[in-house]
């Protein structure tokens, strides 16, 4: 295989000059920089990456952690930190913390070892205490859409109280006033600020939020199923329920249709985060929808700028409500001007 002595020798470069020219170093001309990628191209010369990050001590590599690779939330997030992150000059390595705190560890510590230039993180949970020494530590960090309260480390992430504030409000407004969650936990800042947004709302109409209209579910499918039989069993079940996210949802629809139930006749369902799926489902759901490449884009540029030397931002934007037909026929919208001419 070529080394760069050959493409050195192929340029009619000095080997220095060829290594400056590769990293892009300004004081090689225009003339000198076509000759080596001419000469690299002919030789189909690969830089070696290890060697590289010995010299420049960076990897330019960046670690994600996310808490569950399956849950498309984190999916979509993936790919497009992913992507970001290539028209950066950066490339991913991904660990799944499957919602564990000690496959998160474990991840961390990994990529440490790796000696990944920054780590862009969704923790599983807040407590761990690597998770805090590695936030306080010299590895620039971001946290991406969940965070730890108190750790000074810039965080990207989506508000979501404004759209379940108008989640409530359109239950409210088809009539239903028994309305449940299915809770994340409450070691994680989503699984918490969902179930204080709902009931912060839930507390604006005069409406109550009782114990057992609360169920405790980990952001996983069979929580999701567990939580609405218990709801389903109760003497009088929730007229409508808020999974606080997708895939939750979806064991709560299996578990109505397991009863011979149907949503949305005999109950409503709503979920945390829209999913491309959601509108092939029969009804489709009613959502709350995040920017998620918008977040990822969003957490990368901090990432970088962290890394590169720039102080970065923290950014939260608005999640926002999707109205499908999952908790009732929405009220038609009034008719225009020419329906009203043409029904004359
Ligand atoms: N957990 C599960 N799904 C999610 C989350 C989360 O923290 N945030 C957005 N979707």
């Amino acid at each position: 295989m070529a080394g760069i002595k050959d493409v050195a020798a192929a340029a009619g470069l000095s080997v220095a000059t060829v290594s400056r020219a590769l990293n892009n170093h300004p004081s090689v001309s225009p003339e000198a920089r076509a000759r080596v990628l001419a000469a690299v191209e002919a030789l189909g010369y690969r830089p070696n990456a290890v060697a590289r990050s010995l010299r420049t001590d960076q990897t330019r590599t960046i670690g994600l952690v996310i808490s569950d690779v399956l849950n498309p939330y984190f999916t979509e997030l993936a790919r497009s930190v992913e992507d970001e992150a290539r028209t950066r000059g950066y490339s991913v390595i991904i660990g799944n913390a499957n919602e564990r705190p000690d496959l998160q560890d474990h991840h961390v510590r990994t990529l440490l070892e790796r000696r990944i230039d920054g780590l862009l993180v969704s923790p599983a949970d807040g407590r761990s205490p690597l998770m805090l020494d590695t936030a306080g530590g010299g590895t620039p960090m971001v946290f991406v859409d969940r965070w730890i309260p108190g750790v000074d480390v810039p965080v990207v992430r989506a508000d979501g109280r404004d759209a379940v504030r108008d989640l409530v409000a359109h239950l409210h407004g088809l009539g239903h006033r028994r309305l449940a969650i299915i809770a994340g936990p409450a070691a994680t800042t989503t699984g918490q600020e969902r179930v204080d947004a709902f009931r912060e709302a839930l507390h604006a109409y005069g409406l109550p939020l009782p114990d057992e209209y609360i169920g405790q579910g980990d952001f996983q499918a069979d929580s999701g199923r567990r939580a609405t039989e218990r709801f389903l069993d109760l003497p009088r079940p929730p007229e409508a329920v808020f999974a606080a996210d997708n895939l939750m949802a979806l064991g709560a629809l299996d578990a109505i249709r397991a009863r011979g139930l149907r949503v949305p006749d005999d109950i409503g369902l709503a979920a945390f985060d829209d999913i491309p799926w959601f509108v092939h489902t029969d009804p489709p759901i009613t959502a709350i929808a995040q920017p998620t490449a918008e977040l990822a884009r969003a957490a990368v540029r901090a990432l970088v700028d962290l890394i590169e030397g720039r102080p970065p931002q923290s950014v939260t934007l608005p999640a926002t409500l999707v109205v499908r037909r999952s908790c009732g026929e929405p009220p038609a919208p009034a008719p225009t001007t020419s329906q009203r001419r043409s029904n004359l």
